[in-house]
């Protein structure tokens, strides 16, 4: 295909080298815009015609074809062409094909500059709904597990370390908020993405009297009212107006709302492979507080006794390639002169790989938790009277000692049961009141697991009541996510 034929062909007179066309065309990976594109493309008609540059029949022609072109995409009859650079270049050759000489005055005072942008606006924030949508279902399945173990107690780790005795709810429940931050991120994410840059033409704006506010409006970009323009410009009151960007030259070189998308893919990448590194080392033969259910786990082809936790290591690795696709797209735009620069085509592999990621681990890890075989005697045994030297020093601050003092009163304690060879609880009466006269008989009843756990009842605290509270709260907040999700 020569030049002459292609979109921008008009001073050319040499044809494109082989490997260049193949370094240049995007449509490999950008035909997925096909939805967004065309979506697009019917509202840019409409404010062609609402600025008297088209007229209403060519509009109505224009969406008769681009219409069609949807239904060839949708079901899956749409052929790509050889010549198709990419999916702006793709659909607007096809409406040609459909609808005649017309087509060529779709993209009257449009650049693919303010195309491509707008284009990958709609199709993130569609990304980030069903994003929001995995995620929801993830927290989901730990808040149903946390359900059935608010009296399950296990050991509590900092520095991996044995702590104090939590319950597994608690634990469960410790992810939850980490998605549901997610969730909000990512909603603060879709708000400065649901800006319109239709109308910036390639840089410096369009000539013609775009009415940007309604376009935007027209493709879903809701309005934020102290944004709106407060000139004197004649407006029609009945339409609707919605948000829109302020400076072309940023409108087609901003790709901010890219590298928040990846960041926010990269944090719940980050957030899946603690939740995996947890979980693969709760399954191991030593701690056994959990088991995978077969749909989750992999054998060995060598040694036959293995069932790997391969979902979790799989979520725990995909967190690195998450974390590069952010730093692909950063190192890509800094240094960019203002303002498109071929460059900005970059952005959306790592995107697309990031959000096909999260598409797949998100819904496989929900299922690996929701079918997850807890073992809570495992759990038990995993308890440690040392655990209670932290409820030791308390009992002594019960008694009037003052807590630095009496942590280091416990320390002595544990260290005695060391130097005896016996667990803490197993110390004579003679062995604490050596310690300190403030040890009394009833120092026996600390060594009780749940009565620790009982007792840390604050708010946000690991007790069954509070947790039920936090269970309370999780419910609501998932709720009001499907509540807001149907409307
Ligand atoms: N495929 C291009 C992209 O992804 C579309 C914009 C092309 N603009 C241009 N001036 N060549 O960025």
């Amino acid at each position: 295909m020569t030049n002459s034929g292609k979109l921008w062909g008009g001073r050319f007179k040499g044809e494109t080298d082989a490997l260049m066309k193949r370094f240049n065309d995007s449509i490999g990976f950008d035909i997925r815009l096909w939805d967004a594109d065309i979506r697009g493309s019917l509202a840019y008609a409409e404010a062609l015609a609402r600025a008297g540059v088209i007229t209403a029949d060519e509009a109505a022609t224009l969406a008769r074809g681009l219409r069609a072109i949807h239904a060839e995409f949708a079901e899956g009859r749409f052929e790509v062409r050889p010549g198709d650079e990419d999916i702006h270049t793709a659909v607007e050759r096809r409406l040609k094909e459909i609808v005649g000489d017309v087509a060529g005055k779709l993209h009257t005072g449009r650049s693919r500059n303010d195309q491509v942008a707008t284009d990958l606006r709609l199709f993130c924030l569609g990304a980030i709904r069903d994003t929001q949508q995995a995620l929801g279902e993830l927290q989901g399945a730990l808040l149903a597990q946390a359900e059935s173990h608010i009296h399950t107690v296990m050991p509590g780790y900092t520095h991996l370390q044995r702590a104090q005795p939590v319950t597994f709810a608690h634990w469960c429940l410790s992810y939850f908020w980490q998605f549901a931050r997610d969730v909000e991120r990512l909603d603060d994410c879709a708000r400065r993405t649901a800006t319109s840059p239709l109308g910036s033409g390639a840089l410096a704006g369009n000539p013609f009297p775009i009415d940007r506010e309604a376009l935007a409006a027209d493709l879903g970009f809701a309005a934020r009212e102290d944004e709106l323009a407060t000139d004197e410009r004649p407006r029609s009151p009945t339409i609707r107006r919605g948000a829109i960007t302020q400076n072309s030259l940023d409108a087609v070189s901003d790709r901010d709302f890219v590298a928040e998308l990846l960041f926010c893919c990269a944090m719940i990448g980050v957030h899946l492979s603690r939740l995996a590194e947890d979980l693969i080392v709760y399954s191991t033969a030593e701690f056994g507080f959990v088991t995978f259910d077969d749909a989750y786990a992999t054998g060995s082809s060598l040694m036959p006794q293995k069932k790997n936790a391969d979902a979790m290591e799989l979520a725990r690795g995909k967190a690195g390639r998450l974390i590069g696709n952010l730093t692909a797209v950063l190192a890509m735009l800094k240094g960019l002169p203002m303002s498109y620069n071929k460059d900005l085509q970059e952005d959306k592999e790592p995107l697309f790989d990031s959000l096909d990621t999260l598409a797949l681990a998100l819904p496989v890890v929900a299922g690996a938790i929701r079918t997850l075989k807890v073992n809570p005697e495992r759990m038990r045994a995993g308890l440690d009277p040392a655990m209670l030297a932290t409820d030791v020093a308390e009992y002594l601050v019960r008694k009037g000692v003052p807590f630095r003092e009496a942590h280091h009163l416990s320390g002595r304690a544990v260290a005695l049961a060391e130097s005896k060879g016996v667990r803490l609880d197993e110390l004579e009466i003679t062995d604490w009141q050596a310690v300190s006269p403030h040890f009394d008989e009833d120092i026996a009843r600390v060594f009780d697991f749940a009565q620790s756990v009982a007792s840390r009842d604050v708010d946000g605290g690991t007790s069954p009541r509070a947790v039920g509270e936090q269970i309370r709260r999780a419910r609501r907040c998932l709720d009001r996510r499907a509540q807001a999700a149907s409307c």
